[in-house]
């Protein structure tokens, strides 16, 4: 019975209390079934004793009934029960698997291995501080190897255990161990690790596991229990310069004005110097305050507030930071992106960026390369599919407060977020802020939009016609047109055809393309916008997210969408370019409402069925009802 044991029996609240007490290390195990990973993660899980009886009783019955390992209890079943909970849907993406031993608790982070899972796997150990590698040591270093110990890299684990398991399988060789240590510490040179373990084990066996196996005579590190019961782990949160995103102001009466949040990083005390790191504005800490009474120290993971000594402006989403350590504050930056949608990320498109403090929109500006996980290869890509990763330059629409992720796990990430789905499609590490944007200013201009509209006789906007091609978008563009400048209205049409002849010929109809087609045209518009004009646009537009897009760069009122909304059967059969014969016979590729998708407006301005009506009719209704 270990220490822990008989307190559960004898003593549960001085258990609970030591409970709270001890440390908590994280780690995540990488590797397949193959490698006999869930072998590895059952003996843990078994040797620390902290398995119900009954879940012993079962596993023991099972063992004999389907285990491989004949007499002996099979400890991979362990864990397959707990996958089958899984695939009830119980815990979907990562596992996670709390013991704990008399020193410490521990949580795992249980994730499958391949390639298809890369984005779980990064989910599961961007919270670890120690990854535990599993190499067989019959194969050595293998592609997966290779994949694990990136991806473990990427994310910031700094302490990597190398477990070369199936010693049993190769004898116990000492020369076999040497050679797997040797390739791994050659390949893994590049991936920035402070410290690689490396303990020969048989997870089946129990060699090396918990206690120091008698096979191993010439091995004198620690057992793999030991080492996480006592690995000092390198990038602690703690040891950070202090960070708080603040989420509540708490203002109950003119007295008290408290800053409430988690502290992201750090410890803080009071008379501590800190620093609204949007305004840079600082004050002093006067108390740290929690429900159970003042603190003279807080730290990292705790829920507090803190007031200070003098009046300054905070408010919700800024980020408190020790003044004399202060994190980086811009609106532009290269990053670390690890796609996890099916849905591609397509550079231009606008995501919602989510990191401890703020919540706001940004568009990858340049996708510089995806990195090749099994390689580490660097590859030009224009879009990055699910499980990829990616370098590139991000723009988010006001400046956000950050660290590098390298110097800080808590304040350098950041996730995106789909706009109309609300789904996390990636998850981001900051390398460092751009400064070209620091040093462009928006140049003051006397003559402004107003004037400009106002000696023009009009209101300025964008009538923005989208529907599928041949559906009459530019026909009836190009009557609203001729009608409103008979007006003596001022206008300009942006018509897709044209376009692509100048300002986007370098552009085709990939998704990526079309993403930044409609980009450009956004922002064209909004120059014609600013100038006075009335700008009507016809490009097909297929995707929900430009148009918002467009829509969000302009004023409210200045958008009107306008659907074409012609049944495909009916642009099909006008085919006025001969576009869909060919699109149908698979010479031409990526066609729209073909095999490429367009993404019909829910809730646009305006919309016709332009097989009902005439061109002219319909041009008419428009100018009525928007000019009459
Ligand atoms: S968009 O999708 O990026 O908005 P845009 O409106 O600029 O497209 O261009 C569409 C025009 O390009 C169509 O009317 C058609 O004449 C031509 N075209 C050529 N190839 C394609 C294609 N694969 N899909 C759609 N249109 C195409």
């Amino acid at each position: 019975m270990t220490a822990q044991t008989e307190l559960i029996s004898n003593d549960i609240q001085a258990y609970l209390k030591m409970q709270e007490e001890k440390g908590m290390l994280r780690f995540i195990t990488c590797g397949s079934v193959d490698d006999g990973k869930s072998t590895l993660i059952g003996r843990l899980l078994w040797d620390s004793k902290l398995i119900y009886e009954d879940q012993i009783a079962a596993l023991k019955a099972d063992s004999k009934r389907c285990g491989t390992q004949g007499e002996e209890i099979d400890y991979a079943l362990l864990l397959d029960g707990l996958q089958a909970e899984r695939e009830q849907g119980i815990t979907i993406d990562v596992a996670y698997r709390f013991f704990s031993t008399d020193k410490r608790k521990f949580i795992v982070a249980d994730t499958p291995g391949h390639e298809q899972y890369t984005r779980n796997m990064v989910t599961g150990a961007s919270t670890a501080d120690v990854a535990v590698i599993l190499i067989d040591a019959r194969k050595s270093i293998l592609t997966q190897t290779r994949r694990h110990s990136y991806l473990v890299s990427l994310v910031g684990i700094r302490n990597v255990v190398l477990a070369v398991n199936k010693m049993d399988l190769v004898d116990y060789s000492a020369e076999r161990f040497a050679e797997i240590t040797d390739d791994y510490d050659a390949f893994s040179a590049e991936l920035g690790f402070e410290q690689i373990c490396a303990i020969p084990i048989s997870a089946l066996k129990g060699d090396n596991i918990t206690g120091h196996s008698d096979n191993t005579g010439w091995y004198d590190g620690p057992t793999l229990l030991e080492y996480l019961e006592t690995v000092q782990v390198v990038d602690r949160v703690l040891n950070k310069p202090f960070r708080m995103p603040v989420q509540w102001v708490n203002r109950p009466d003119l007295d008290f004005r408290g800053f409430c949040g988690t502290i992201a990083s750090g410890t803080v005390r009071p008379g501590d110097a800190l620093v609204v790191t949007a305004s840079g504005q600082t004050s002093k800490v006067e108390r740290i305050v929690t429900m159970d009474g003042d603190l003279e120290e807080a730290a990292a993971g705790d829920a507090v507030t803190l007031t200070l000594s003098d009046e300054i402006d905070i408010s919700r989403g800024d980020l408190l930071a020790a003044a004399d350590s202060r994190p980086d504050h811009a609106d532009q930056f290269a990053a670390h992106v690890v796609w996890m949608h099916e849905e591609p990320l397509l550079p231009g498109r606008s995501y919602l960026l989510k990191t401890g403090s703020a919540t706001l929109p940004a568009q990858v500006t340049d996708l510089k390369y995806s990195v090749d996980v099994n390689t580490h290869e660097h590859h030009p890509v224009k879009k990055l599919d699910l499980n990829e990763v990616g370098v590139c330059n991000l723009s988010v629409a006001k400046p956000i407060s950050f660290d590098a992720y390298r110097d800080n796990r808590a304040t350098g990430n950041f996730i995106l977020i789909d706009r109309f789905t609300n789904a996390t499609v990636g998850a981001g590490m900051i390398k460092f802020p751009l400064r070209r944007a620091s040093n462009i200013h928006w140049q003051a201009v006397d003559i402004d939009k107003a004037s400009r509209a106002a000696l023009k006789g009009q209101k300025p906007r964008v009538l923005w016609f989208t529907g599928l091609s041949g559906s009459g978008k530019s026909t009836i563009a190009n009557l609203v047109e001729k009608k409103l400048h008979s007006m003596g209205k001022h206008t300009y049409l942006l018509d897709g055809d044209n376009v692509r002849h100048g300002l986007n010929r370098d552009l085709g109809f990939t998704d990526a393309d079309r993403v930044e087609n409609i980009r450009r045209i956004a922002e064209t518009a909004k120059l014609f916008v600013d100038a006075g004009m009335i700008v009507l646009t016809a490009f097909i537009s297929p995707f929900r997210s430009e148009r918002q897009m467009a829509r969000d760069l302009l004023e409210e009122h200045e958008f009107v969408e306008i659907f074409v909304n012609t049944p495909l059967a009916v642009c099909e059969e006008r085919d006025p370019k001969g576009l869909y014969k060919k699109a149908r016979s698979g010479q031409l590729k990526n066609f729209t409402g073909i095999d490429s998708a367009y993404e019909a407006p829910k809730t646009p301005e305006m919309e016709f069925d332009a097989s009902q009506t005439s061109p002219e009719e319909l041009a008419e209704q428009i100018v009525r009802e928007l000019f009459g």
